[in-house]
């Protein structure tokens, strides 16, 4: 039963997660910038970009009012510079609406420029300890292997089964360490190619697809 692996991954999560300077405290603020800065950039790359960013603009305040000579140069080499745009437009709506602090809510949080479904669930179990799922490419993978799904993980059709599937086995005191588990497996074991690390993973015992070999055929994802 796929229940089985929360406990024995959630334990794995709380001994071997690595330090990263986002993790220090919960912070929705710092949840969001390395969320948005993740979805380009590896972590050892992101650190620094983000100390850097934080330094200089310690809060959504701050972030909705830096112009927009010295925002650029704090992004300069991360690329994607729309999502730094979207994400000063998204800050000058929180001071406008919601006083600088990022709203407790999944759907008032998706409801801001730049915030998708992944992000909007990342900040909101993280840093709010909300249930609700974070699937990214990562989580996504993990779960196609556990489970030793063939469905193409690049349909939202897809995402949103794994997303209720994830929902139903939850740890509702726990869904931030939950939600990261899956993606710091994703990043850290269960890598997208090169030998599977099968023997470090903490929930090799359920995985479907380590059982049956099949760990380097999936994910599926059809070229679109
Ligand atoms: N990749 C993107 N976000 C992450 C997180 N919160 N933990 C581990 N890997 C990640």
């Amino acid at each position: 039963m796929l229940n089985e692996i929360v406990q024995p991954l959630i334990s794995w999560y709380r001994q071997n997660k690595r330090i990263l300077p986002w993790r220090d405290q919960k912070n929705a603020y710092y949840t969001w910038v390395s969320e948005i800065m993740l979805q380009q950039t590896r972590v050892e790359a992101v650190k620094p970009y983000f100390l850097r960013f934080i330094g200089e603009l310690p809060d959504v305040k701050a972030l909705a009012e830096c112009p927009e000579e010295k925002l650029m140069k704090l992004w300069e080499g991360l690329g994607y510079y729309n999502r730094v745009r979207n994400m000063q437009n998204a800050a000058q709506t929180v001071v406008s609406e919601y006083s600088g602090i990022l709203p407790a809510s999944y759907e008032e949080l998706l409801a801001l420029k730049g915030i998708g479904s992944y992000t909007a669930g990342a900040i909101a179990s993280i840093a709010y300890d909300i249930p609700v799922p974070a699937v990214d490419g990562n989580v996504l993978r993990v779960f196609s292997r556990i489970t030793e799904d063939r469905q193409d993980i690049m349909k939202q059709s897809v995402r949103r089964q794994v997303e209720e599937k994830l929902l139903e086995i939850m740890p509702k005191e726990a869904p931030g360490d939950f939600n990261q588990a899956l993606m710091e497996l994703g990043a850290v074991v269960c890598v997208p190619n090169g030998p599977a690390r099968c023997t470090e993973c903490p929930i090799a015992e359920f995985c479907r697809a380590y059982h049956h070999g099949t760990v380097d055929e999936l994910p599926v994802k059809a070229p679109k």
